[in-house]
């Protein structure tokens, strides 16, 4: 009995004399392991395509931003309810944010929401930026899914929080 497997492999049991043989198909299959994992990855990504804007997974495979400020001017670190943790350095000029990076060791939603938010707040004045809502990344991302929205109010908290973290080192310095 011949089987023909989805990943192009011909599985032959029972032949010869007990013999199982397993055999790689040619022709119309995978020659070689680099085909087969390139399969593998478009497929992923078609499913990821039918859950995800282009937006979104553009922005969490190739995201803006990321890493640490050296000396930031307000800097927090968040774990959501999911366990997942957020970072986000600001650097703070005349009083606006001239520079922003972000941090997450979670889902491609919250990379992508890190993404989009530390591009938002550049320019923006610390009153301005804590007006961002969840609401305005979910817009820039053209959607996402119902059990993602937590990934961008997280971003949105820890963006306040580094925001928060800013002005009490203002107080601490008597400069606010
Ligand atoms: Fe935790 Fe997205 S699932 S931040």
């Amino acid at each position: 009995m011949s089987e023909k497997s989805g990943v192009g492999i011909n599985r032959e049991e029972g032949t010869g004399q007990g013999r199982k043989v397993v055999e790689t198909e040619t022709g119309s299959g995978f020659t070689n392991l680099d085909d087969f994992l390139a399969e593998v990855e478009e497929a992923i990504r078609r499913e990821e395509r039918e859950i995800y804007t282009e937006k979104t997974l553009e922005e969490a495979y190739n995201p803006k931003n990321v890493g640490k400020l050296s000396n930031p001017d307000g800097a927090a670190r968040i774990t959501g309810p999911c366990g997942d943790t957020l970072q986000i350095h600001l650097k703070v000029e005349g009083g606006r944010i001239t520079d922003s990076k972000f941090i997450s060791d979670g889902c491609g939603p919250s990379v992508a929401c890190g993404s989009v938010i530390t591009e938002m707040v550049r320019g923006k004045t610390i009153e301005e930026a804590f007006k961002i809502e969840s609401g305005d990344i979910i817009a820039i991302l053209g959607g996402l899914p119902e059990e993602s929205v937590h990934c961008s109010v997280l971003a949105v908290d820890t963006l306040r929080a580094a925001l928060e973290d800013y002005r009490s080192k203002k107080k601490e310095n008597g400069r606010i």
